[in-house]
């Protein structure tokens, strides 16, 4: 059978994406290629949030299409995800070696695209019409054939954006949000952590739109809590699961139900990625965000009521359309206000079909450069200051497994969704424990097991413990 490399650009979908294909070619009886080097099948799993990340997959697809144009003619080439649902067919007419183009809506068809394609039955595939129910159509995850069994897993609850910020591409690339059932969304996360996943990342463009249209069909009832909380409090009862997240939502999307929700469902972890884009109103308004900077810090404060320790990230544009110095100074002012834990910056890149690529008063590439270096240097240095304070303090977390940068050390995460490293071993990997923090590096805390805690230990690690306890009497 052949062998398949996939390559992911951009969010969290696009791996959840990438990792449902690859596990739907791998029951089709497809290897998984560990590089495009060897690969008789090489996928571009794209992103269009940006033109930068445009170029990089385009790049790319030029290189490897000149190396295989040379050395294995027979190679399938494909794009798939966001660049191939918005330029579709454009993308054979630029790189002719492309065979396949499959849109955000057509991932489930992919082995059967292939098939076609090795066949013969068709020379050229591009398919990117919208389908009915294709929200729900994905689900293999990679971890049962997994040796090294995932300890974490995003699961997909919808997909599409119906919100129309006007600089994002989003709701022409995943369409009108469609929202999964909570009992398919439930089943799947029973499945996972039977399989020894002991945390669950809820994913959708907008999570906190979750269930808003048609929610009664997907199982839900009308009352007081949005159907996005009545997805946590049902994921909540899976029974094994440690810990919940969720990502990307809505400031919007912040009632009172959902910040309660934070206090009431212990294994929701205080964390909360909060997209605030920029802190000045004017800005917020012609980007369509439909919150003001006062009611965006109102759900901080509120967040942080609830938990004071609450991890909180953001993504921020610098230089939309018609931001002048005095509005990117609310920015800043902002990013000082809050003190977020860690900050996207994205310079404003134009998108073909958004408003804001309309807009009068675009901004220069030098003053975007400059406002991008001068933000960074402020969440940087908050940054710095906030994780340095960790030093000496004891914190729980979820080891994943080896970090990828250095595979001798562990990697795990606080509840507050931060990096932690230290020296362990395998046997570490799917525990929640305690480690002491002995220094703080960029974004990344080190740590140390605290040994002299035995709470969170296993059974035969807790005997070796207590004896060298005993040792040191
Ligand atoms: N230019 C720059 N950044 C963008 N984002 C979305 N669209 C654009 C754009 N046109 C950023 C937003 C969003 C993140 C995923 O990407 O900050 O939250």
């Amino acid at each position: 059978m052949p062998s398949v490399y996939i390559k992911t650009y951009g969010c969290q979908m696009n791996e959840r994406d990438s990792e449902a294909v690859a596990a739907q070619l791998v029951a089709k009886g497809y290897t998984l290629a560990g590089s495009e080097a060897t690969a008789d099948v090489i996928l571009l799993n794209t992103c269009s949030v940006r033109d930068f990340a445009e170029q990089k997959a385009l790049r790319k697809m030029e290189n490897v299409a000149a190396e295989i144009r040379r050395h294995r003619p027979n190679t399938v080439l494909g794009f798939m995800g966001c660049m191939a649902q918005s330029r579709g067919g454009e993308l054979i007419d630029r790189l002719p070696d492309v065979d396949l183009v499959v849109g955000t809506q057509k991932f489930h068809r992919t082995a059967e695209y292939l098939d076609d394609i090795m066949s013969g039955r068709r020379d050229k595939v591009v398919e990117v019409a919208e389908e009915a129910g294709s929200e729900a159509a994905i689900r293999e995850h990679l971890l049962a054939g997994n040796s090294r069994k995932s300890v974490t897993a995003f699961v997909s609850i919808m997909q599409g954006c119906n919100q129309h910020c006007t600089f994002c591409i989003v709701p022409h690339t995943r369409g009108q949000e469609r929202s999964r059932a909570i009992a398919d969304i439930t089943a799947e996360c029973r499945e996972l952590v039977s399989t020894g996943v002991k945390e669950i990342t809820l994913l959708g463009q907008i999570v906190t739109s979750y269930g808003r249209r048609g929610f009664s069909r997907a199982g839900g009832t009308l009352g007081d809590k949005s159907p996005f909380v009545q997805l946590l409090e049902a994921v909540h009862e899976v029974e094994g699961l440690e810990r919940i997240r969720f990502t990307s939502p809505h400031p919007k999307g912040y009632g009172d139900d959902l910040v309660e929700a934070y206090g009431r469902l212990p294994k929701l972890c205080e964390s909360a990625h909060l997209p605030v884009q920029s802190g000045s109103d004017r800005v917020l308004k012609l980007m369509h965000r439909g919150y003001t900077r006062s009611r965006y810090l109102g759900i901080i404060e509120q967040l942080r009521r609830v938990h004071p320790r609450m991890g909180i990230s953001t993504d921020i544009i610098v230089g939309f359309p018609g931001e002048t110095e005095a509005d990117f100074e609310r920015t800043l002012s902002l990013a000082r206000e809050v003190e977020f834990d860690q900050a996207y910056i994205f310079k404003y890149s134009q998108r073909r079909d958004t408003p804001a690529a309309g807009m009068p008063d675009q901004i220069s590439r030098e003053i975007r450069e400059e406002r991008n270096q001068r933000l960074l240097e402020v969440i940087n240095g908050i940054a710095k200051r906030k994780y340095a304070a960790f030093a000496g303090s004891q914190v729980q977390i979820l080891v994943e497994g080896p970090s990828k940068k250095n595979p001798a050390r562990l990697m795990g995460r606080t509840r507050c969704n931060k990096i932690v490293l230290f020296e362990g071993s395998d046997r570490h990997r799917g525990q929640i424990m305690d480690v002491k923090i002995t220094r703080a590096g960029s974004f990344t805390l080190y740590g140390d097991p605290a040994i002299l805690n035995l709470d969170n230990l296993v059974e035969e690690e807790r005997h070796e413990t207590i004896r060298a306890v005993d040792k040191m009497r």
